[in-house]
């Protein structure tokens, strides 16, 4: 049966863990659904023959589950070669995190923020090894709001996501620049429009007529699930991005970001924010940019 005929895989993570799974890696599903990643887990090992994919529970939208992931990982693998920072909502109600942040900004950014930084010495352990951030095109409308960053007083759904994804953009870039002669590289990316679950909180606002519209379009211009893993995979192993680090990609190439999200100072403001609102400021663990 060909890898991508089952029900249980047809999710945009599932078919890019697969893809990994084929070649022979050993994959950690890090979800916060247990039994639906479980099922994935057992299909796709069925499906490819390698028994060599773990799930483990991460919930983004709470610090403590990121720490606790991030201490199973590092005290169970001896190595993490790729960490592929998939996971996002996308224009959910005004919702918080665990900690009390805003919830699209917490788990887009922040939860992915903190992780990245606890398993980094595990990364460039393995090195040469690679941080992949999924980010959207949405970013080109976003705006990073460092007066309100939980949009407090002017939530928005759609300004949240897009400002999440800008983070996304600008963690990349920071985090890039931290990293250089490390071995370890970060690239972010668009994975193109896709036709996934991240619409469940924007579908049920949509009046029957968009609804009814978004079928043939959906068809017609949206690219599959299998199609919208490739320039993940792609940022994940291709050879040609050995040495490449800080830059976006969208079907499979470099494109420019928007003007904001090459701004530098905007980038480090962000990280210094992100480090004081995960708490790892107070605890010792900064990255610092290497002297040039
Ligand atoms: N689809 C598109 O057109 C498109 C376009 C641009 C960018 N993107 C980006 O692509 C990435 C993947 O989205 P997708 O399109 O594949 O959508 P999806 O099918 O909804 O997948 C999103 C995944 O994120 C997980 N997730 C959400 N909140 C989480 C949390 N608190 N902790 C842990 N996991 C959590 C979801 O877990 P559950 O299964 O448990 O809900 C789901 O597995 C996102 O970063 C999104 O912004 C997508």
């Amino acid at each position: 049966m060909p890898l991508w005929d089952s029900a249980e895989i047809l999710q945009r993570q599932w078919v890019l863990a697969g893809s990994l799974v084929v070649s022979g890696a050993r994959v950690i599903l890090a979800c916060r659904d247990l039994e639906k990643a479980g099922k994935a887990a057992k299909e796709i090992r069925k499906a490819s023959g390698n028994g060599n994919v773990v799930v483990q529970k991460l919930d983004l939208a709470s610090l403590q589950s990121v720490r606790s992931f991030a201490n199973k990982i590092t005290e169970t693998e001896t190595r993490l070669d790729i960490l592929i920072n998939n996971a996002g909502i996308m224009r959910c109600p005004k919702w918080k995190t665990e900690d009390g942040f805003e919830m699209q900004f917490g788990v887009n950014h922040l939860g992915h923020f903190l992780l990245t930084n606890l398993l980094l010495d595990l990364l460039k352990k393995s090195a040469p090894s690679r941080i992949v951030t999924v980010s959207s095109l949405a970013h080109i409308r976003g705006k990073i709001n460092f007066d309100d960053i939980n949009l407090d007083n002017c939530y928005d759904p759609a300004v949240s996501y897009e400002q999440s994804k800008l983070a996304n953009v600008l963690f990349t870039r920071e985090l890039a620049k931290k990293l250089k002669d490390t071995g370890v590289t970060a690239n972010c990316l668009h994975p193109g429009v896709i036709q996934t679950e991240i619409i469940r909180h924007l579908y049920p606002t949509l009046s029957i007529w968009l609804k009814i519209l978004l079928v043939p379009i959906s068809i017609l211009t949206f690219k599959s699930v299998q199609q919208g893993a490739q320039t993940s995979i792609y940022c994940a192993v291709s050879e040609e991005l050995d040495n490449v680090s800080g830059l976006y990609f969208s079907d499979c190439a470099v494109k420019a970001t928007a003007p904001q999200g090459r701004d530098d100072d905007a980038a480090k403001r962000l990280w210094e924010l992100s480090e004081k609102m995960v708490g790892l400021e107070s605890e010792g663990q900064r990255l610092h940019v290497p002297e040039s």
